[in-house]
């Protein structure tokens, strides 16, 4: 598994199914300069390694002075803040943003514009993004298409299973709502898949 800090990520499984676990626990150490949204206020124990922020102000602020690791738990939950948030990364350039919780911030009509631009453009300013969904069908197309990555966890709702079958062959989404918790497959745009055990913790 090759993954590039500029990458687009998709992770999607029900709730409890270890989506945040995996990404705080094998993807977010593997980046030096990220952000992680978490609009939830659920990963406050990513504290003791970033700097918190609430508002754009405030990420604008810690950028400038040089910090790289930061937590962002929005004081807004507005998605015109989460629309700032992307373009302060998008402008910096070189930054990663992992979103727990994306389909908080997009609709399957609807993305943010500077969300949008990150998951078109933003390679070329070296800027990737995670966005982590219990709905994969609750998502924008943009959020799947763009993306190089895939985690699957386990899903239980026949439309999400739908939308999987529009990333994985059908006889791996076929084995998406029988994955045991913490089990997910992964796949990525150039043909590779397989299973995953659970990392450990
Ligand atoms: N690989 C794992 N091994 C053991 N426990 C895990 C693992 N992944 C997740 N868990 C546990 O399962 C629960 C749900 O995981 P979490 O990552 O929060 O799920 P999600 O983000 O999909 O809702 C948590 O208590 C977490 O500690
Ligand atoms: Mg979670």
């Amino acid at each position: 598994m090759q993954i590039k800090s500029s990458d687009r990520i998709f992770v999607a499984g029900k709730t409890g199914s270890g989506k945040t676990t995996l990404v705080k626990k094998m993807l977010f150490p593997m980046y030096t300069r990220r952000v992680f949204w978490d609009i939830k206020l659920e990963n406050s124990d990513l504290a003791f390694c970033c700097t918190i922020c609430t508002t754009p102000d405030e990420l604008r602020s810690s950028i400038k002075k040089g910090k790289t690791s930061i937590l962002y738990q929005p004081k807004s939950l507005e998605p015109f803040d989460f629309n700032r948030v992307c373009q302060i990364l998008y402008e910096t350039g070189n930054f990663t943003l992992f979103v727990d919780e994306v389909s908080r911030v997009c609709t399957p009509s609807w993305i943010e514009p500077w969300h949008d631009e990150i998951m078109t453009r933003g390679r070329g300013r070296g800027v990737g993004i995670v966005n982590l969904t219990q709905r994969p069908r609750r998502c924008h197309n943009t959020v799947i298409s763009e993306a190089e990555h895939f985690f699957i966890f386990r899903l239980q709702l026949e439309t999400d299973i739908a939308k999987i079958k529009e990333i994985l062959p059908r006889q791996w989404a076929n084995q998406v709502s029988s994955l045991p918790y913490h089990h997910c497959i992964y796949s990525d745009s150039v043909g590779t898949i397989k299973p995953l055990a659970p990392i450990r913790l």
